[in-house]
């Protein structure tokens, strides 16, 4: 397909908001689970971009808890991952300073008699440091741990403090089934009150993401064909080329579905199909996107597809199966690739199919949204040509491109110059975030962990809409664990999934889109 590229220039940088406002209260953050990779390569780096940008108080600490006797060795390795995760300059001076902040506390996480320890140790840093008596509670710990350590703060006096504030956040994954959900939100709720719970989800920390609100809702142009009057068909790929990178027992009992449907692909599938919220506060965007997922009847078995990958070719590599990674199962029945139709029941999207996949070791990293627009009633250029009809009619796509080559594009048909007939040719309007913003080295937490420190829960999830999604996905987990796949491995890595992916496209007359990426 022919494609011309328009480059798109902001009105004015300049009117571009800093949100150099928005400055938390002094505080300590405590992770726990701080010697895994998430602190080092994702919350540490973010934490130095905010502090770079003059967005985190002055009397400020950093606390990682973990078991592993670390000491002093824990700020030097996280200094370190900010200048390899966060493109820091190792020998920027706010990074010394930066590290000054740091600290680390051994910790056994189910025993309780260490607790009293960690709260002494918080109240003398607060002390020292100023800082006062509010605590964010980060728990990056493996899932299982998640209650136990809840609960020690309790029981601690940590969770409700006297004079400061607390809070907690929590790392996906939120429970493994709706049941576990479920427990997990009682088990926070006994110990935190609902507007003290941060349930993260990294993907809505993303700019791409948080600007699909801004797409639809800030430009005229778009919401009047937003609905199934003028949309044909919506598909949201989340296609990885990374394997499991050594989270094999972890991957094991989550699969794809787990991992990334059930709750990042559904955050990304309610932006796109909200109404639009009376305000951006926490409750009205929380409650309209409870509101669709509560509209998607149960999903078929039939409309939904599973794959595991064998080995194959990505980028010019050879890479091994799933089930040769390293402590997986080689007879394992787990999905590394999971894809599925669904409706959702409402006036705006009755009949409008939305299609979903996600894959690891996938052909392209790329996770896009398209939105296929119906043609027109009547292809009038049909009838000028003699031999068929006119090749070149698409219809109108928009396509969101969330990462990588972040930035919108939309097809449309225009004509061939200088050829005698209306020959037509798809043609992309395609805006690219780099070439009007520049290049950024955020990572999608800086926005999260700032939101939370400032106690906005708008980009977090709700109790309801986790156990609203793990409804929906319950009964398909059931349903494949009760049968286990006859044809596993059924795609190669390197492809774009397994065949039965396209039949399930092929039964309602679509096809997935392969031409994922930049358009020009
Ligand atoms: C995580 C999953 O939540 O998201 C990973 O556990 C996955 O398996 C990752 O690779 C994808 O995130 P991103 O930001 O790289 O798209």
């Amino acid at each position: 397909m022919a494609t011309i590229s328009m480059k798109v220039m902001p009105e004015d940088l300049s009117q571009v908001p800093t949100g150099a406002e928005r400055i938390p209260e002094p505080g300590i953050l405590v992770i726990f689970g701080a010697s895994g990779d998430l602190t080092k390569r994702k919350l540490l780096p973010a934490l130095f971009h905010l502090r770079q940008a003059s967005l985190l108080p002055r009397q400020f600490a950093i606390v990682g808890v973990a078991r592993r006797p670390l000491g002093g060795e824990f700020a030097a390795d996280m200094r370190a991952g900010i200048v390899e995760f966060g493109g820091a300059d190792a020998a920027d001076p706010i990074l010394d300073e930066f590290t000054q902040h740091i600290s680390y506390y051994a910790l056994n996480f189910d025993d309780p008699s260490s607790y009293a320890g960690l709260k002494a140790e918080l109240d003398r840093i607060g002390k020292e440091k100023n800082i006062g008596d509010s605590r964010l509670f980060y728990l990056a710990t493996a899932p299982e741990f998640f209650a136990g350590i809840i609960e020690n703060l309790g029981a601690h006096g940590m969770a409700q403090p006297e004079n400061g504030k607390a809070a907690v956040v929590i790392e996906k994954p939120f429970g493994h089934d709706l049941d576990s959900a479920r427990q997990l939100n009682h088990q926070v709720n006994a110990v935190f009150h609902e507007s003290q719970v941060f349930r993260i989800d990294h993907y809505l920390g993303k700019e791409t993401v948080q600007n699909l609100l801004v797409f639809r809702f800030a430009n005229g142009i778009f919401e009047p064909v937003w609905n199934r009057n003028f949309i044909d068909h919506v598909q949201i790929t989340v296609a990885e080329t990374l394997g499991v990178e050594g989270r094999g027992p972890f991957y094991e009992k989550a699969g794809a579905l787990r991992d990334v449907v059930q709750n990042h692909m559904m955050e990304l599938l309610a932006l796109v199909a909200v109404e639009p919220p009376a305000s951006f506060d926490a409750d009205s965007v929380r409650r309209e996107k409870l509101k669709v997922w509560q509209a998607i009847p149960p999903i078929p078995i039939l409309n939904t597809v599973r794959g595991q990958y064998g080995p194959g070719i990505i980028n010019g590599q050879h890479v091994i199966g799933y089930r040769d990674e390293e402590r997986v199962s080689p007879e394992s029945g787990t999905e590394t690739f999971a894809a599925l139709r669904l409706e959702i029941e409402n006036w705006r999207w009755a009949g409008v199919p939305f299609y979903l996949r996600a894959g690891k070791r996938m052909k392209k990293r790329a996770t896009e949204i398209s939105i296929q627009f119906k043609q027109p009633p009547l292809l009038i250029f049909n009838r000028l040509q003699q031999d068929g009809p006119c090749k070149g009619i698409e219809p109108n796509l928009l396509t969101i491109r969330i990462q990588p080559d972040e930035g919108i594009a939309l097809r449309f048909g225009t004509k061939v110059p200088t050829t005698p007939q209306m020959s037509v040719c798809p043609v992309n309007m395609d805006f690219d975030y780099e070439t009007v913003f520049g290049k950024s080295s955020a990572n999608g937490y800086e926005r999260l962990l700032l939101d939370a420190m400032l106690g906005d829960q708008t980009l977090f999830s709700h109790r309801d809409g986790v156990e609203t999604t793990w409804a929906l996905y319950t009964p398909i987990l059931q349903a494949w664990a009760a049968k286990k796949p006859e044809v596993f491995p059924n795609y190669f890595a390197g492809s774009w999934g397994p065949e039965c992916a396209d039949h399930l496209l092929e039964q309602t007359g679509h096809k997935w889109r392969n031409d994922l990426g930049r358009k020009a």
